[in-house]
């Protein structure tokens, strides 16, 4: 029996989560996959209560006592420097060793891309970001805060492991998915580090015949994602480009509320949630779109053997877009809760 943690966590997660969880008992009454719930209260307000983030024999369970972790959001105006987010999302990327962060962007219909003439075929494209290492580490510090003379350092750090493993998951994920074009991102020209980068693509590319590689600059990859996104296919990259470019890549499509997101690392607990935050001004209106997070369990799904479940998930989703059960992000007028509502009833009649 598969075991599930779930983290709502902050702003809308809790609310998107909800709905995520109705959409699971619709697949439960449906396929019968028999998962396992338990429940996590980490967040802002448990940490504003007691000063526990997430506990290190917390943290110590999800790595051993599970198969998946569902989280909502994370991220809260009263902890202005974010430090609980930064202990349990990054310290589960971190801790776990989730070094793949897989977040896809596909356009489920042609009225959702704010790209003039661009159709459903020409935006289908998938980011691996590495997720262990790059310029989130916090490895640096602040001198003379506060002063004129302060000075803060933040390295960036690549290692020839951590740079490989992530290049090589995504030419083996294309290889397995008929892929023929792998894109990487770097800054080469500027930080002689990425030089790394190059070389371990080069190297790791080369074993596979049947791909195309092909490196470009972050800036301009920026550029053409939005000039000439059928151009990408998969996409591989560091920690904070990974970051920026899948919000990018999100709008391409239809914007945050639609983009789900992957943590893995093979054969370890995997990590499920929506690419978007708390999205604060949002919060308790019943107005953010939970599909992020519905599409988030549907990979969820994938991942624990269910294929069937999360194709299912996927198609009452499109069918939402289709007959405009959507949220206002996507230009319709319905709630949070209806779309759940609405996604759930399609599944659960398969
Ligand atoms: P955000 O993703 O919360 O919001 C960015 C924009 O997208 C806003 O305009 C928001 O209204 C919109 N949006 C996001 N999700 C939406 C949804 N489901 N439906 C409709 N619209 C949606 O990013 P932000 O405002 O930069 O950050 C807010 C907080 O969330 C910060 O504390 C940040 O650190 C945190 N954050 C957490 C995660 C995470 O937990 N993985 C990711 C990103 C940001
Ligand atoms: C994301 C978020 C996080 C990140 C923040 C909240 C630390 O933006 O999941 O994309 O930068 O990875
Ligand atoms: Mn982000």
């Amino acid at each position: 029996m598969p075991n599930l943690a779930v983290i709502p966590g902050d702003g809308i997660g809790p609310e998107v989560v909800a709905e995520a969880l109705k959409v699971l008992d619709a697949v439960e009454h449906a396929f019968r996959p028999g998962i396992r719930i338990e429940r996590f209260p980490y967040g802002a307000d448990h940490y504003l209560a007691t000063g526990v983030t997430l506990p290190a024999e917390q943290m110590r369970r999800l790595g051993t006592d599970f198969d998946a972790i569902l989280v909502g959001a994370l991220g809260d105006p009263r902890v202005p420097r974010n430090e609980h987010a930064r202990d349990i999302l990054l310290g589960m990327r971190f801790q776990l060793d989730l070094y793949v962060n897989e977040r896809p962007a596909r356009l489920f219909d042609e009225r959702l891309t704010p790209l003039k003439g661009k159709r459903v075929d020409d935006i289908d494209l998938v980011i691996f970001r590495e997720n262990t290492e790059g310029l989130y580490v916090s490895v640096g510090g602040t001198f003379k805060e506060g002063t004129a003379d302060e000075i803060t350092i933040a390295e960036e750090l690549n290692t020839r492991r951590g740079v490989e493993r992530i290049v090589r998951y995504a030419f083996e994920w294309a290889r397995a998915h008929e892929k023929r074009h792998v894109t990487m991102a770097d800054k080469a020209n500027a930080i002689p580090a990425h030089a790394l980068w190059r070389r371990v693509f080069e190297q790791v590319g080369s074993e596979y015949a049947e791909v195309q590689r092909e490196t470009r600059y972050v800036d301009a990859m920026a550029m053409d994602l939005v000039r000439t996104p059928e151009q990408f296919q998969v996409i591989v990259t560091g920690n904070l480009f990974g970051d920026i470019l899948s919000d990018l890549a999100s709008i391409l499509v239809g914007g945050l509320g639609l983009a789900p997101s992957a943590n893995r690392h093979p054969g370890r607990v995997a990590m499920f949630e929506p690419v978007h935050g708390s999205a604060p001004p949002l919060a308790g209106k019943d107005v953010a779109n939970p599909m992020a997070a519905i599409l988030s369990l549907g990979m969820m799904l994938d991942t624990l053997g269910h294929g069937s479940a999360a194709a299912t998930i996927e198609r009452a989703t499109r069918s939402a877009i289709e007959e405009g059960m959507t949220t206002p992000d996507l230009g319709g007028n319905k709630g949070t809760r209806a779309v759940g509502d609405w996604i759930a009833e399609r599944v659960r009649r398969v």
